[in-house]
């Protein structure tokens, strides 16, 4: 069996697992019993090697490859292949939950809730209610809307497992927060040819 083949196998035992956890809805308990069923399949380093799943080339930070996605869109599992020293800002991923387990590498999460009542369009405070480290053997569930940033950590590059309730393209719109302004920035990711199919 070739390693795609045994990751795809890999793959699909994973989701029939997670679809057991979710079939009463992704409550936090479900999230998390998730969480440990993708961070068993992470540990499985065989399965996501840099053969299949290289480092961006120079002048680029990061390459996304899809590796699973149902037909509608929903259980959408991506490799992220980052160098070290990536951060995001804050930011949801529209309405969908989210889960990140690393193969290789550490990266902080900041997570965050929102304080204001969103009554001003296009401005938004949020503040830090929990940092979580990702490194293998640890992963960060989000709550449907939950909001992190991400910050990498030391010098190794990321090899890093991101699963969404819906595949970006069926995510609803986003929002990002730009702490120091107190504004936040709607947006829909439209151009989705960065993402590598590797299915
Ligand atoms: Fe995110």
């Amino acid at each position: 069996m070739s390693a795609k083949q045994a990751r795809t196998t890999a793959i699909a035992e994973t989701l029939e697992k997670i679809r057991s956890e979710f079939a009463h809805g992704a409550s936090d308990d479900a999230l998390s019993k998730v969480r440990a069923h993708l961070m068993a399949l992470a540990s499985r380093t065989e399965l996501f090697s840099r053969t299949d799943f290289p480092l961006p080339e120079e002048g680029k930070n990061e390459r996304t490859f899809l590796i699973q996605e149902d037909e509608d869109g929903g259980y959408a599992l991506y490799v992220n292949s980052g160098l070290k020293g990536q951060t995001t800002r804050p930011h949801d991923h529209g309405a969908s939950w989210a889960i990140v387990v690393a193969v290789e590498g550490d990266e902080r999460h900041r997570v965050y809730r929102r304080v204001d009542d969103g009554a001003v369009e296009g401005k938004g405070e949020v503040e830090v209610i929990d940092e979580i480290d990702v490194s293998p053997g640890h992963g960060i569930c989000l709550p449907e809307s939950g909001i992190h940033s991400i910050h990498a950590l030391g010098e190794a590059p990321l090899l890093h497992l991101h699963l969404y309730g819906k595949s970006f393209a069926n995510q609803s719109t986003r929002t990002e927060y730009d702490l120091e302004n107190g504004t936040t920035h709607a947006y829909k990711l439209r151009r989705l040819d960065f993402i590598e199919d590797a299915r």
